[in-house]
């Protein structure tokens, strides 16, 4: 189902009016399907079930408890990289058995947070973090249960800056490291492997990165084996793509058909971290038009809504479908969207307030023409969205709204100037 739709020329999300809910709680804001949530994490789901996963969904892809509490309610488990993810999981109500903790700089105090939460299992990425877990799991008197985050030097095929299976990256132990660590592990008490992690990067477009990761994996986990540890898990980690423009991608049917044999032959129970995928398409960000400007090299649309609630554009040249909220025709999927030849389109740079010549959501993109005070939705904004947006410019972060039921409910207010300068002391 489609759950944000053109219905006589405005946009709906599960039959609630785009515009009308962006006029009561003003913009910029990010707008949520409940239903998209849901009905993505039950495709994702269905796509494994041959092979019963423990789905970590990532909460780094959008935290808000709203969202963490939907997943949880469907049987999701988490995927942190941090106390305070490991505080928003719990307060999400949480099974800390469900809890996977990765992430290259554990602190200690996160370390001892996480084991007296329980969680399942760290995924550990360095030698000098196993010693830590150890040392700590002493003093704590309690065990540790772990997987070693393989870095397979497998190529995702995604932007540097979201690539972390290749052997440049801080990510992961390559295998002759982890081979290492398989031996130590035995002469810490409290310490066991339990585990064997991998996470490639993101968005992942098809599932040959994970077939070649995993064909590797699984010789590691038998020399594993053969050394004697009782490895259970298999954490194939996220990067699952999304569209985000439409026809780029390979569906969950491929991605499962990669990794379900494999996870057969593996023996182990498998963990999978989607983020993107379960949120990315289950939200838009809406902002107002402000001006429509001309340099005479470009016509740019300036928006209310900026690089702090949006960065990923700015940060890694992402495409973001854009559409005016009202319009005639739906917003166009794939190379379509950059015909700059219908409807009368014009093409100009959608960019924000904000003081950097990186604040922009599209760069030379047809749009139907636009005007002053016109509403504009920013497509697949749900991940990655508001979990990375900030204060920059001072400007109060957007609110946020999940439709549910065929209302609108406020799950995050706008932050207000007082609150932006709340606990700073002068
Ligand atoms: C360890 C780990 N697991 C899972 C994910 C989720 O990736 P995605 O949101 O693309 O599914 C990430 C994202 O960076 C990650 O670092």
């Amino acid at each position: 189902m489609e759950h944000f739709a053109y219905q006589d020329g405005l946009l709906f999300c599960d039959g609630v009016s785009i515009a009308e809910v962006s006029q009561q709680y003003g913009t910029p804001i990010y707008i949520y399907s409940e239903h998209a949530i849901r009905d993505n994490f039950r495709a994702f789901s269905d796509a494994f079930a041959e092979v019963n996963p423990l789905i970590c969904y990532a909460l780094k892809a959008n935290y808000s408890l709203a969202v963490c509490k939907i997943l949880r309610e469907e049987g999701a488990g988490f995927d942190i990289v941090s106390g305070g993810e490991l505080f928003r999981a719990l307060k999400a109500g949480a099974d800390p058995k469900k809890i996977c903790y990765a992430g290259v700089g554990k602190t200690r105090s996160e370390i001892e947070y996480a084991l007296n939460s329980g969680i399942l299992m760290f995924n550990v990425e360095s030698g000098a973090e196993l010693d830590r877990i150890s040392a700590i799991a002493s003093n704590l008197g309690t065990r540790a249960d772990l997987a070693l985050r393989l870095n397979p030097d497998v190529d995702p095929h995604t932007h540097k800056y979201t690539t972390t299976g290749k052997k440049w990256t801080k990510f992961g132990i390559g295998f002759d490291a982890a081979a290492g660590l398989v031996q130590r592990i035995k002469d810490m008490p409290l310490v066991h492997l339990v585990g064997l992690h991998v996470h490639l990067g993101s968005p992942i477009n098809s599932p040959e990165p994970y077939r070649r990761a995993l064909d590797l994996m699984l010789d590691f986990l038998e020399s594993c084996r053969e050394q004697g540890a009782q490895i259970e898990w298999l954490d194939v980690g996220g990067g699952y793509g999304i569209e985000y423009k439409g026809g780029e991608t390979a569906d969950l049917a491929d991605f499962a058909q990669a990794i379900i044999p494999a996870v057969k032959r593996s023996g182990c129970r498998a963990i999978l971290e989607p983020g993107r995928c379960i949120v990315g398409n289950a939200a838009v960000l809406v902002t107002r038009v402000q001006y429509v400007k001309e340099t005479g090299e470009k016509k740019f649309v300036i928006c209310d809504a900026g690089m702090n609630d949006l960065i990923r554009p700015a940060l890694y040249d992402s495409y973001h479908r854009v559409w005016p909220v009202s319009s005639a025709e739906p917003v166009p999927y794939g190379a379509e969207a950059l015909d700059a030849k219908t409807g009368g389109r014009v093409v100009v740079d959608i960019a924000g307030p904000v003081c950097e010549s990186a604040d922009f959501f599209a760069k030379d993109r047809p749009l139907p023409p636009v005007r002053q005070d016109d509403l504009l939705a920013v497509f697949s904004a749900g991940a990655y969205g508001y979990s990375m947006s900030s204060n920059y410019n001072s400007r109060p972060r957007a609110c946020e709204v999940m439709i549910s039921g065929g209302s609108a409910r406020l799950i995050r207010p706008r932050e207000s100037h007082e609150q932006m300068v709340a606990d700073e002391r002068f």
